[in-house]
């Protein structure tokens, strides 16, 4: 979603907001702006689109100035176009702004009534002006901002320039991520540390409630109540490498590529093998609280949700108790019955999705202990819950999940071997299960090297517009999260069910223009699912099978056979998913469908 980038410092800013806001492309935008002041004026270029457009309204005309900000826009509220985007301009004013002003309406009668005019239909062009109007009666840029802050209601990642103060940078914070990224010699702000990396490791998270006024190498933070704020400095540990495509094609492909050291970058340090349990330094649980639980609740978006999905049955496995999942947008409107001693569990990449991120508060309210399973180091959700698991997947830039989901259900394994070795799960069953996680790397490996056979297989099958996907138990949340990344990737309708409900229903649809994915590896239901198998083939659907290496019948079906090697039900689960996220990539390139940024999406969706 929305991305910021702000600059003041003694090189040029031009330079760091565009590479800045390159870096923040994988979040998903449609148009895309830069302001910089030189001389007593603030210049501002904007385009709808891609930065490359803005790129070259750029090289013709430059702009130069060592203090700027820019952004990149998703559409709220009016179209996506070059007057909507951001930055807007109020007089000496000029901002970016990431959230929702919810009462803009109001604001907005208030300062027509006054004289104001608009020329877009943003609510952030009313938040630059009721800013620019409040300077009129306050001498200091962060006095203004204040004041206009405290009569708005929405969330914001705010940064202000003005004219008038060019040795100045303000940026405010209420429910929309920022940063500050520092040198001796300038002060970044952004929405996003990818932004900056490169240029610093040194930041300060800015926390709700904050303003930052920012000089080329200080900061100083006040809260809303203007009082002085002390911040801890953190180093952040982001290696361009890890945001650069490293000579594949797409993000996507690189992330999925890349699982077996993702998966063991979760693992690492975490097993033990000994006593078949897990160690998580981070849950920040009392041992007896283990003996208490009485049931779990997990909460989430998308494919984060689906992680919650299988994590689900193994956690229910691993520990005896009920395991609750909820859509979060669902979730923080309803009357949840939300017992005590249940341990909440919050599952998010970002760790700043909004319905997410309203959940948690909501969990807390009710007193509930939580748990964040998060990637992304200082964000929101990992700064809120009680105690929690970083994934440690590395940045992942593509917006569709893959290497992400594949960590967040091996964090919710964690958490059921570590609190189910502490109720009733046994030391067998624990070893084995740490034993099939040890050897996850390689056998995710293996099913990566068939890439080729896969991209074969989708290059058969990528002209099909309709696509069902099945599996049964464990199976059931993977077939949900492999049609997701079909319709998020390659723009293909597509649905899941488990594979016992095709007979209540969706056979209906199963004809020759039908794609039905049917995950088949050799599992106790595997024999339940054959009949399933055969009312497809005897319809003409058209079969691509996940199945078990070895398992030659499948080829009587289709050509279309991927197979995984045989594994532990707790990662078997994980390696079927495999051929799922390859298939979806290579299906979306034969469509030529913008791959790592798929059209509507956003990486990180922060406003409801
Ligand atoms: C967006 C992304 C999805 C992601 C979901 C939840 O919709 O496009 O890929 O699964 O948000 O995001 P989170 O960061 O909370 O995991």
């Amino acid at each position: 979603m929305c991305g910021i980038i702000g600059y003041i410092g003694k090189d040029q800013a031009l330079p760091v907001l565009i590479n800045g806001l390159r870096r923040m492309e994988y979040r998903g935008y449609d148009s895309a702006g830069v302001a910089v002041i030189n001389d007593g004026t603030t210049a501002v270029t904007k385009r709808s689109g891609k930065i490359a457009n803005l790129a070259t309204a750029l090289d013709t005309r430059p702009l130069t100035g060592h203090t700027g900000i820019g952004h990149t826009r998703w559409a709220t509220h009016g179209a996506p176009t070059e007057l909507n985007a951001h930055p807007h301009q109020a007089g000496h004013v000029t901002i970016v702004h990431n959230g929702i002003i919810e009462n803009y309406v109001a604001l907005k009668a208030t300062l027509t009534a006054a004289g104001a005019t608009f020329a877009s239909d943003t609510d952030t062009e009313v938040l630059a002006r009721l800013i620019e109007s409040e300077t009129k009666t306050h001498k200091s840029l962060e006095a203004a901002v204040l004041a206009a802050l405290l009569q708005v209601e929405g969330t914001f990642g705010l940064v202000v320039l003005d004219d008038r103060h060019p040795d100045t940078v303000v940026a405010a914070r209420r429910g929309s991520p920022l940063l500050l990224g520092l040198t001796p010699e300038a002060t970044y702000i952004a929405s996003d540390a990818t932004a900056i990396i490169g240029y610093t490791d040194r930041v300060v998270y800015l926390d709700d409630d904050e303003i930052a006024v920012c000089r080329p190498g200080s900061y100083a933070v006040i809260d809303f109540e203007a009082k002085a704020k002390e911040h801890e400095e953190v180093e952040i540990k982001l290696e361009l490498a890890a945001i650069e495509k490293s000579g594949y094609d797409h993000f996507l492909l690189k992330e999925i590529m890349e699982q077996p050291r993702t998966i063991a970058d979760t693992l690492r340090g975490r097993l033990d093998l000994e006593n078949g349990t897990s160690h998580l330094g981070g849950l920040n649980l009392p041992p007896d609280y283990y003996q208490t639980i009485s049931r779990f609740l997990t909460v989430a978006c998308g494919t984060a949700y689906y992680s919650g999905l299988l994590g689900k049955l193994f956690i229910e496995r691993m520990t005896g108790l009920p395991v609750d999942v909820e859509v979060a947008s669902e979730f923080r409107y309803r009357n949840p019955v939300v017992v005590t001693n249940t341990l909440g569990m919050v599952v998010s990449q970002s760790g700043e999705t909004a319905d997410t991120l309203a959940s948690l508060r909501e969990m807390k309210r009710r007193g509930i202990s939580t748990l964040g399973l998060v990637n992304v180091v200082g964000s929101s959700v990992a700064r809120e819950v009680d105690g929690g698991v970083y994934l440690h997947a590395g940045p992942e830039i593509s917006v569709a999940s893959t290497k992400a989901y594949t960590s967040q259900v091996l964090a919710q394994i964690l958490v059921g071997l570590q609190i189910g070795r502490a109720r009733s799960l046994s030391i067998t069953e624990g070893k084995a299960i740490v034993q099939a996680l040890q050897d996850l790397p390689a056998q995710v490996q293996s099913v990566l090297d068939q890439r080729d056979k896969i991209k074969a297989i989708a290059k058969k099958l990528a002209h099909l517009n309709s696509a069902m996907y099945l599996g049964r138990d464990t199976l059931f949340p993977v077939a949900l999260e492999g049609a997701l990344k079909l319709k998020e990737c390659a723009y293909v309708h597509a649905e899941a069910y488990p594979a016992g409900e095709l007979k209540h229903g969706p056979i209906a649809l199963v004809d020759d223009n039908l794609l039905v994915v049917f995950l088949h590896p050799k599992t106790a239901l595997y024999d339940k699912s054959q009949s399933s198998l055969e009312q497809i083939r005897a319809r003409g659907g058209q079969l691509m099978i996940v199945g078990t290496e070895g398992d030659q019948s499948l080829t009587d079906f289709t050509d279309n056979v991927i197979y995984i090697p045989e594994a532990n039900p707790y990662t078997l689960p994980l390696l079927a998913n495999i051929p799922l996220q390859l298939f979806a990539y290579y299906v979306a390139c034969e469509r030529g469908t913008d791959v790592d940024q798929p059209r509507n999406l956003a990486k990180s969706v922060t406003v409801e």
